[in-house]
């Protein structure tokens, strides 16, 4: 059977490593905070003291971490996966980065023989929870047909694209559309407010069929109830809307309001919201509108 190794057990990672040991897979996890790890051992995985250690008991290893900072840094050094990694070895990075970055890392890997698929996700910890994540793939396709099965157990719509790099342009396509839809809910929700419109009920009316979609339905909970326990952290999305930009960029393509969310979201993590869910973007708007 397949020895899987799963690296970040963040509130994505860790419920998705659980479907992994729930499907009967030999797993061996690590975290940087070892006691998230706990939960997973429970399940029966094994926990291992260093990215080397995950990789020398890994045939394939899923990472799900923060950034390509933190991707890098489990991957170099004394304790880090290349040190511990076998010739062959696939790694999975499901985190999500910039489609440059994945293919950086991507090349960085193949002179250690070691294949990368990207592999980014969309749908938050319910998803995470359940195995119904979308997951978009870029990588060579042998290899993510030899994977499809593995990415099965986490995801419910699993997308191959092409080449490395064609999973996280699509993940910034469609984290743009999230990003949006937040923004505007946010706006949205501040202007009925404050014109005299109860919370409540400008929840109510914007949940409904004519004007929402799933995540507006679950984003209006949290700021009629003022509750931004986070499934997306603030500081996740600010980071990909800075990928967006930076992709954008690179492309030549203009993305206007994807630039000014950016801006809010930045200021919305400097403001003290960045470990709060990124519905907590209406909390910066609302005091910048002068609203208690
Ligand atoms: N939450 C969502 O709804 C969602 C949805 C789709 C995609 N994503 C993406 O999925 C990724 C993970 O998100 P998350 O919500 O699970 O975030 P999270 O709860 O903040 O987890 C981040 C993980 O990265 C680890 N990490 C960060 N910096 C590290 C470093 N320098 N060295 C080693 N480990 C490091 C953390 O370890 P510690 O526990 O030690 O801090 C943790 O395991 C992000 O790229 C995010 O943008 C999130």
């Amino acid at each position: 059977m397949q020895k899987v190794g799963f690296i970040g057990l963040g509130l994505m990672g860790g419920p998705m490593a659980a479907n992994v040991v729930r499907a009967g897979l030999p797993l061996t996890v690590y975290n940087r905070t070892a006691d998230k790890a706990e939960p997973l051992k429970k399940l029966g995985a094994a926990v291992a003291a260093s990215p080397k250690e995950v990789a020398q008991n890994s045939e394939t290893i899923i990472t799900m971490l923060s950034d390509a900072t933190a991707v890098e840094t489990v991957l170099k050094g004394d304790d880090g996966v290349l040190a511990g990694a076998a010739a062959g070895l696939v790694l999975i990075d499901m985190s999500t980065v910039a489609p440059d970055q994945s293919q950086a890392i991507g090349a960085m890997l193949a002179e250690h023989d070691i294949k990368m698929l990207d592999a980014p996700v969309g749908g938050s910890t319910g998803p995470a929870t359940e195995g119904t994540l979308s997951i978009v793939v870029g990588g060579d396709e042998a290899v993510f047909e030899a994977q499809k099965e593995l990415l099965g157990v986490m995801g419910k719509d699993v997308f191959y694209l092409g080449p490395q790099g064609s999973g996280a342009t699509m993940k910034m396509a469609f984290n743009l559309i999230v990003a949006a839809q937040m923004m505007s809910l946010a706006e949205a929700m501040l202007l009925a407010i404050k014109g005299g419109v109860s919370a409540r009920v400008a929840g109510e009316i914007l949940a409904g069929r004519n004007f929402s979609s799933g995540l507006i339905r679950r984003k209006v909970q949290n700021i009629v109830n003022a509750d931004y326990t986070p499934a997306f952290p603030l500081k996740h999305m600010q980071k990909d809307l800075g990928l967006m930009v930076r992709t954008g960029d690179r492309l030549g393509v203009t993305l206007p309001a994807t630039s000014a969310t950016h801006q809010i979201f930045t200021a919305a993590k400097t403001r003290g919201h960045e470990d709060e869910d990124f519905a907590a973007v209406f909390s910066l708007l609302a005091e910048m509108a002068g609203l208690e």
